[in-house]
């Protein structure tokens, strides 16, 4: 048994190294590659994919997953076991050929996307849209669903979630967020993040980035911080991570608060568990939780009045003038400003769960054939006048603004919202695990945290799914709740609606 196990572990590594070459590439391609070699590097990029798709679909593989499930394995291994074989069923049921459209697809859609969205033409994307929402109801076909198309597409994602159980859940948000988001607009005296504007050098804010990172415990000989156009983390292995961010020099928001967000998803990729680093029970347990722990870092430790009190004075040290006369007080205010606008990437965490209902609702709708393509930029008008008040003034700043379609990405928004749930789920557990929790941060001891983090929910790797592991770590199943609750309170205080 152990030599069938041993087989099948070595297949498995097989699959994940060119999956890490793949990763590679593509981090190359967002921070060092030459614009003339997109072509060349889709290339490359399409041959890794089809032989990691004939990899996964071999019989050899599919014969040691038979054999080992009527092997009795325990814990680790036989998630490994189990996670493979859910893997492998997925794409055992997509046809190569549909493998290969949607590599070919995307590819063109998302050169298509890019000039559409800097000219502002809907019509150079449409058409390419309507093709990949073609091949991505095809999929979804081929995979199989009890309930409606949209789950075989989010289970990709988030193993196990189902659209209808999803949106009453985000329901449930939506109706805690609009009344306070009504509160919140006609509050008086509202903070304003001035502070954090004027003229910030590039250099200044990457030693500030380098120290928030390096406070957090993201360790710099196993990860690398870069810059790219769009933030984002790929981890190879828990011993080589890296992170990307942005900075503007009129403002420190978004580079201060991309460090801290790609930041925590890099300490989840640094502690996945180091045994099973190369196999499927190595990885994170889903994307929710994946965006779970950036927004942890993100919002709940780097938005929070503890953290500012910290934060300050390191950034009095850099800007003395700018920041040496704020205090904590006025540094939290300026970074929790509430604002309802049109771009998701710049919302506010009161605001920013919106912008992923409305667009699970558009994605779902599609999917489902109750919505037609040509209808979107239009629908998206009114979604967004509907819960945010806004007027869309172009499809640049409305339904062109991501780039998730133009990938083929359907279902992968509604994780967004779940990191945001889950999230604030397990720093409430934290904070009851932790009773110095506030005047550790307040200090700058962000340890104990990391630690804690460590044991409940990164070294679990996908031993269970998120689901479960939110049960596991909190002792109740995903709620909206801490959610609303963590708002009500931050944002009651900081905009005086309690009285
Ligand atoms: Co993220």
């Amino acid at each position: 048994m152990s030599e069938t196990y041993d087989l099948f572990k070595n297949r498995v590594g097989e699959v994940h190294d060119l999956g890490a070459a793949m990763g590679l590439m593509g981090w190359d391609q967002e921070v060092y590659m030459p614009d003339k070699g997109v072509a060349a590097r889709a290339r490359h990029r399409s041959t890794l994919a089809a032989l990691i798709h004939d990899r996964i679909v071999d019989p050899g593989l599919g014969e040691l997953i038979t054999r080992l499930q009527n092997v009795q394995l325990e814990g680790f291994e036989a998630a490994n076991v189990a996670e493979m074989k859910r893997q492998r069923d997925r794409s055992v049921r997509i046809p190569r050929q549909l493998v290969a459209d949607l590599a070919r697809e995307t590819t063109l859609a998302q050169q298509a996307w890019v000039a559409a969205r800097k000219e502002d033409r809907w019509e150079l994307f449409s058409p390419h849209l309507s093709k990949l929402v073609d091949l991505k109801r095809q999929e979804a076909e081929a995979v199989g669903y009890e309930t409606e198309a949209y789950d075989a597409l989010l289970d990709e994602y988030e193993p196990g979630a189902q659209a209808a159980q999803l949106a009453d859940l985000f329901t449930e948000v939506r109706q805690g967020l609009v009344p306070l988001l009504a509160d919140i607009v006609a509050a008086d005296n509202p903070p304003t993040d001035a502070l954090c504007r004027g003229d910030f050098s590039v250099e200044d804010q990457d030693r500030l980035g380098r120290l928030v990172l390096a406070n957090m415990g993201f360790d710099f000989e196993s990860g690398r911080l870069d810059i790219s156009t769009h933030p984002f983390t790929e981890g190879l292995d828990p011993t080589d991570v890296r992170i990307t961010t942005r900075y503007q020099n009129t403002c420190l928001l978004e580079g201060l608060y991309s460090n801290l967000h790609e930041g925590g998803h890099a300490l989840y990729e640094m502690g996945l568990p180091m045994d099973y680093a190369g196999q499927a029970v190595g990885q994170s347990a889903s994307l929710g939780i994946h965006e779970s722990q950036s927004r942890l870092w993100e919002n709940l430790v780097g938005r929070s009045a503890n953290y500012m009190n910290w934060l300050q004075p390191q950034m009095a040290e850099i800007w003395p003038s700018v920041f040496g006369k704020a205090s904590g007080d006025d540094l939290w205010r300026a970074v929790n400003v509430v604002q309802p606008s049109l771009i998701r990437t710049q919302a506010d965490e009161v605001t920013y769960n919106l912008h992923i209902i409305l667009r699970m609702e558009i994605e779902r709708a599609l999917i489902a054939g109750e919505v037609e393509v040509a209808q979107l930029p239009s629908l998206w008008r009114e979604k967004v006048r509907h819960y945010l008040d806004l007027d869309v003034p172009s499809d640049t700043e409305g339904v062109l603004q991501d780039i998730h379609w133009s990938f083929g990405l359907f279902g992968y928004f509604p994780t967004y919202a779940l990191g945001n749930l889950y999230a604030s789920q397990f720093f409430a557990a934290a904070e009851a695990a932790l009773p110095d929790l506030g005047a550790q941060i307040s200090a700058g001891q962000t340890a104990p945290l990391l630690a804690w983090l460590r044991e409940k929910i990164h070294s679990q790797g996908l031993l269970h799914q998120a689901g479960d592991l939110c049960r596991q770590v909190t002792g109740q199943d995903l709620s909206a709740q801490p959610f609303l609750t963590h708002l009500r309170q931050k944002f009651g205080q900081i905009y005086h609606l309690n009285g």
